[in-house]
């Protein structure tokens, strides 16, 4: 939620801004601003709509100024116009500041300063942040000038309640950033005679592999030259830099459309590296390499709890299913923006997951600490390298999915999946599943590259049932068993990106109150795939035939899922049932991706989302 990109180097630092915003739009793309030290004070653009209005506005003033901060923000605390947009100047025009977060004690901040003399231009809590800090920078004249403004920066942070990510330049000081963070995410990217600093590496991977990921209470100072980077606590920390593991390219969209196109035909190859070298060698279990635990800690664990939001806790549900199926260890499922303030009894031996694609979920990041807080170890099923839940776990599992940079996530739900069925195999084996079992389960999940390109193959014929539904309002998603949550997850796709109304539910459920819905004005996906509740759910298609409802069904199950069965069918391979949650799922991401596109919405970036929730 909102995106900081700064730069301090000697190339022109207004396009390298405008540049890295646009690999941070997904973070919030309401308006964004850049500021630039110009020899003779800090010149700002910023304007509301997307990171292309920027761009054009930056352009026509071609500064040649080499160091700059900018922002693309997701609105908190003031609404959409030119005036709350970042960066945010000082009254007196010395300090600019871009903010990620929230100021909780804005309000009493804004009186103390309003009493100093200080003026405000917007209705943000960030702007409180740099009247802060120009006060305090212009109470220490004495300091000496790099030092001044770290100073200033750490005086003011120690009133401020909330979070941030912030980075800081001063007129007086054109060759120095200074950021800080506490709950925000914030990296460093380490260049040759330039440095860098942003809340996410996509800002900057195309000019520097080096990252030093910054903790919560560390302050550092970027120098074309140099960085140093101290604790609010003025202590001093060693920075350790790192390798980002990935190539610009990747974030590039190529030949689609949209990347939430582009990464729905990923999903082959971001399966094959959640696997790859996770098998054992005589492939009847599956492999970790992260999970710090050793087999005898593993029997001790009689529970685990899953924590996770949005589409992550779709794939904690699933894991539910899967991990009890394979294992008989019993999962719970929780949010994570429940779980730390509703105070849940815990067994002794309970075991946490955290999953996040992004690694930076504040609510689940917020989940793993109250965990951890209480005693219990806590791994985390992430996308994000380096992010701060990977590193504030106790180990965990990456998920290799690549940059997932389309708002709706699709290539990292199934890759969380794989790695929960994977999960289930690996504690299976060290229970009650058996040898041969096991093998089977290895070899379904090696199938899954091959299986989810047949469906891939499938696109043109799903785009056309998509384009006959497009007109509707109301959808229902009906599944049984681990399919409920794959109900749910294809619901939040379709009314996320079309703004379609839609509800996920158990499809035996449908009796208890959802079947007053059905209309023709009100169709219904079904999940139907081969097994044991197959009879059943079709008993389920016919009701709502009868009452009129169109169905549109995915089936795994051959002939005994007649063409008469349902309105419209999408056949998907009949496979083994630890991967059938994600063979589902590849048609429910292209129905309500093409039914998006036939509504002309903004697939990639919808109203009011952003992809990375960093604020509560
Ligand atoms: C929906 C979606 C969100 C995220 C949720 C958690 O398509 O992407 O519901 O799943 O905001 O995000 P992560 O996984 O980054 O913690």
């Amino acid at each position: 939620m909102c995106g900081i990109v700064g730069y301090v180097g000697k190339h022109a630092a207004s396009s390298i801004l405008v540049e890295g915003l646009k690999h941070l739009e997904y973070r919030g793309y309401d308006s964004s601003g850049i500021a630039l030290a110009e020899g003779n004070g800090i010149e700002v653009i910023k304007k509301t709509g997307r990171v292309a209005v920027l761009a054009g506005l930056a352009q026509k003033h071609a500064s040649k100024a080499s160091m700059g901060i900018s922002h693309t923000r997701w609105a908190t605390h003031g609404g959409v116009t030119d005036e709350n947009a970042h960066p945010h100047l000082s009254w007196d025009s010395k300090i600019a500041l871009v903010h990620n977060g929230v100021i909780e004690n804005y309000k009493a901040l804004r009186t103390f300063l309003e009493g100093e003399g200080a003026t405000f231009r917007s209705q943000t809590d960030s702007e409180v942040l740099a009247n802060l800090i120009a006060y305090y920078y212009n109470l220490d004249e004495t300091a000496q000038n790099g030092n001044r403004l770290v100073c200033a920066v750490r005086q003011s942070l120690i009133h401020v309640e909330g979070t941030y990510g912030i980075a800081v330049i001063c007129a007086d000081l054109p060759n120095e950033i200074v950021g800080a963070r506490k709950g925000s995410p914030l990296c460093i990217g380490v260049g040759h005679g330039e440095n860098l600093i942003a809340s996410d590496v996509a800002a900057f991977v195309g000019r520097t592999q080096n990252v030093v990921y910054l903790d919560d209470g560390q302050i550092v100072h970027l120098s074309r030259e140099d960085f140093s980077i101290t604790t609010i606590a003025e202590e001093t920390v060693s920075p350790v830099i790192n390798q980002i593991d990935w190539k610009i390219e990747e974030a590039e969209l190529g030949s689609y459309k949209h990347f939430m196109e582009k990464e729905i035909f990923e999903q082959p190859q971001a399966l094959e590296n959640a696997m790859r070298g996770r098998f054992s060698d005589d492939e009847s279990t599956a492999k970790f390499g992260g999970l710090n635990l050793d087999a005898r800690e593993w029997r001790q664990v009689d529970r685990i709890v899953f924590c996770g939001c949005g589409t992550a806790w779709h794939a904690c549900l699933v894991a539910e299913y899967l991990i009890e199926r394979f294992s008989r260890i019993p999962v719970e499922v929780e949010y994570a923006s429940e779980f730390r303030y509703r105070n849940a009894p815990l067994d002794k031996n309970a075991l946490f997951f955290v999953v996040s694609q992004s690694g930076e979920t504040i609510d689940t990041l917020e989940a793993l600490r109250e965990a951890q807080r209480k005693g219990f170890r806590v791994l985390g099923i992430t996308n994000g390298v380096g992010s701060t839940i990977a590193r504030e776990s106790d180990g965990g599992v990456y998920q290799h999915s690549g940059p997932e940079i389309g708002v709706a996530s699709t290539k990292a739900f199934t890759s969380q999946l794989l790695i929960s069925g994977m999960l289930g195999l690996y504690l299976g084996r060290m229970r009650d599943l058996s040898f041969g079992d096991g093998r089977e389960m290895v070899k379904a999940f090696k199938s899954l590259p091959g299986l989810i390109s047949q469906i891939l193959d499938q696109a043109d014929q799903i785009k056309a049932i998509a384009e006959r539904y497009a007109e509707f309002q109301d959808f229902l998603f009906l599944g049984r068993q681990s399919m409920f949550p794959i109900a749910l997850e294809g619901a939040l796709k379709l009314k996320e990106i079309s703004y379609i109304h839609a509800e996920g539910y158990p499809a035996a459920e449908m009796k208890h109150g959802p079947i007053a819905l059905i209309s023709e004005q009100c169709p219904s996906v079904v999940l139907s795939p081969h097994g044991d509740t197959l009879k059943k759910v079709m008993s389920n298609i016919e009701e709502t035939r009868a009452r009129k409802g169109r169905v549109i069904a995915i089936t795994s199950a051959g002939k005994d899922f007649p063409d008469s069965a349902a309105d419209d069918i999408i056949r998907i391979p009949t496979a083994h049932s630890c991967i059938m949650p994600i063979l589902s799922t590849i048609p429910l991401q292209l129905l309500a991706y093409y039914i998006a596109c036939k509504r002309g919405c903004d697939v990639d970036k919808p109203r009011n989302l952003a992809k990375s929730v960093t604020v509560e």
